[in-house]
């Protein structure tokens, strides 16, 4: 059965539950993942899980080796992802605790190795991008949520921001004008690597704090916070892998 991956991120180091059977420092032309991939079943299912900041957390978004990483989880055979990330809240009904389904992102991240289209390892290729996540990963992670009694918000914006520092106030108010709902880090360039390895990927966003200038001091609870979402996320994806994958 092919293996579902999974992206953890901030507050996921390790997928706990996750019945490991082995580990693999994968070799990518990219080089080498954030961490080694962790191949296991969980809720009964294949799966291969890939640390993003690696095991002890220390590798930071911008410097994250995001072609490496997807690559990696393509080469061990997976076709679908689901990629775990903590965000901040920006509309009202993304408070902190919510999970969130994204149905689109804006990137405002810079700088990073964004494209496997560089002429040597892959063509060039104007991928579409328009619906930026795969609309079955999305709606089976809905369905996932709905049965594990978390009701994720369907949809949203994801702004995806450079780090590692968070925004200003000024910078959030921009967002909200743009129409972004939530903010992170980690989100691009890895949805658009995802694609252009035509691999089926959607993102549930753990809101872990209010946005800079949305309430609060944004480190207060932070850590309960995570703690709590990425709880109700490990819920999510235990019903969506225990309700079996199609393919
Ligand atoms: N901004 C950017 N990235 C984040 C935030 C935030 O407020 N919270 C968690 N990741």
């Amino acid at each position: 059965m092919i293996p579902t991956g999974i992206i953890g991120g901030t507050g996921m180091a390790q997928l706990a539950g996750l019945e490991i059977e082995r580990e693999e420092r994968a070799v990518t032309p990219w080089g080498e993942p954030s961490a080694p991939l962790v191949r296991g079943r969980y809720a009964g299912m294949p799966v291969v899980f890939l640390a993003r900041h690696g095991r002890d957390h220390d590798i930071a978004p911008h410097a994250i080796n995001y072609r490496a990483n997807v690559w990696a989880l393509r080469d061990a055979g997976v076709r679908r992802v689901i990629a775990v990330n903590a965000v901040g809240g920006i509309s009202a009904d993304c408070a902190p605790g919510t999970l969130v389904v994204p149905d689109q992102l804006i990137d405002y991240s810079w700088g990073r190795a964004h494209s496997y289209c560089d002429g040597t390892a892959m063509p060039l290729e104007h991928v579409d991008f328009t619906a930026p996540y795969s609309d079955t990963v999305r709606e089976w992670l809905l369905w996932a949520g709905a049965a594990a009694g978390i009701e994720p918000r369907d949809g949203g914006t994801y702004a995806a921001t450079q780090g590692p520092r968070l925004e200003t106030a000024a910078e959030i108010d921009r967002l909200e004008r743009d129409g972004c709902d939530i903010v992170g880090m980690t989100g691009m360039p890895e949805a658009a690597l995802a694609r252009e390895l035509k691999l089926e990927y959607a993102c549930c966003a753990v809101v872990v704090n209010w946005a800079a200038g949305r309430g609060g001091d944004i480190h207060t609870e932070l850590e309960a916070w995570v703690q709590t979402g990425m709880a109700a996320a490990r819920r999510l994806i235990e019903a969506a892998l225990g309700a079996g994958a199609t393919s």
